[in-house]
């Protein structure tokens, strides 16, 4: 008397930052923001849930590792879904109480978790829409992506492919706090991501305490969140819509970097790129100044990691560029007379 579903959900790499919350138990932004997800095949979690009558615990299998199934966020998110399958037995008696059965969950990814990557996003999402088929709950993604959000803000925009927009709402219960779908992965296939592994260290501050101490003390995220980022929404969104690369590139760059600002003017101030992410965001731009076309964008998450978007033309171009210089500069320069040398070559 097993029942069990399974479910996959992408790892996804905001282009248009989330930092800082209203609300910090039901993870409401100040912000809306926008990402991109990676194709499934090459990073997504793994996620199947199981109930039984007969279990007598929770149980959780990390890529293949017991834990114990007790952090807060994860608790939460089991909480809202349990809720939910119980107004179901309440209107169809003849359902099995899977409400008053104990889970057995068991995740893997397909990426090393030490790369430094997002994977509690992915994580996330994967474990509400597995647990959500596995109650054969009614509810959309986008009302899924709400009860994903409280585990973590980014994960709502896990539960959609492609190009996704997470709106911050207006509600103080959160239910219009959610994802909704831009553009399928389809409209806009020759977009392609990069991601150049610069440590795998674990982050220095966790963005939940990074964006805590942002929202309290950086006079710029004021700025950030009231004017700069709500015309940003709109123009990101329609670049994707146009498919116009150079204005998607140039937006994504800058608000990595208008993100990283609001981290510097954090007080005590908050590093999360190092020396090999400031030299990358200097080859990206040389790379477009050269070819007198944006060829790449950059955009860093909450640490030294960076995820590279272009165009499937352009590959070679960008690969070849990146080859060489790990092959032949290992202690490469950052001065334009040398990058200018180089791609001449
Ligand atoms: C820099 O979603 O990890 O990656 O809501 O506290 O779990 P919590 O934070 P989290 O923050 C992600 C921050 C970011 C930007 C982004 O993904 O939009």
């Amino acid at each position: 008397n097993i029942h069990i579903a399974s479910a996959t959900a992408p790892v996804n790499i905001a282009t248009l930052k989330y930092w800082g919350k209203r609300d910090k138990v039901l993870n409401l932004p100040t912000n809306s923001s926008i990402s991109v997800t990676l194709s499934q095949t090459d990073l997504r979690t793994l996620t199947s849930a199981a109930t039984s009558p007969t279990f007598t615990s929770n149980k959780l299998w990390l890529n293949g590792e017991e834990h114990p199934f007790n952090d807060a966020r994860s608790v939460q998110v089991l909480t809202h879904l349990k809720e939910l399958r119980k107004k179901l037995e309440l209107e169809n008696p003849a359902l099995p109480k899977f409400s008053e059965w104990y889970l057995h969950i068991v995740s893997e990814n397909n990426f090393p978790t030490a790369a430094g990557l997002a994977s509690s996003a992915a994580g996330l999402a994967a474990l509400v829409v597995s647990i959500a088929k596995l109650y054969q709950l009614p509810q959309s993604y986008s009302e899924l992506s709400v009860i994903a959000r409280m585990g973590s803000g980014s994960a709502c925009r896990s539960l959609f492919g492609g190009y996704v927009a997470w709106e911050m709402g207006q509600l103080q219960d959160g239910s219009d706090s959610k994802a909704v779908e831009i553009a399928p992965m389809e409209h806009w296939p020759q977009m392609k991501a990069l991601i150049l592994v610069v440590s795998a260290d674990k982050k220095d501050t966790p963005s939940t305490s990074g964006m805590q101490l942002t929202v309290q003390t950086s006079e710029l995220f004021k700025q950030r969140v009231d004017v700069v980022v709500p015309k940003r929404f709109k123009e990101m969104t329609q670049s994707i819509l146009d498919k116009n690369f150079a204005k998607f590139a140039e937006l994504t760059m800058k608000d990595s970097n208008s993100f990283h600002a609001t981290c510097l003017d954090s007080f005590p101030p908050i590093f999360y790129m190092n020396d090999t992410s400031k030299k990358i965001i200097k080859l990206c731009h040389h790379i477009n100044t050269y070819y007198n076309e944006t060829i790449v964008a950059y955009t860093f998450d909450a640490g030294p990691n960076a995820v590279l978007y272009y165009l499937q033309k352009n590959e070679t171009k960008l690969f070849n560029i990146i080859y060489k210089l790990f092959e032949k500069l290992p202690g490469w320069k950052s001065d334009r007379a040398n990058y200018k040398q180089f791609l001449d070559q």
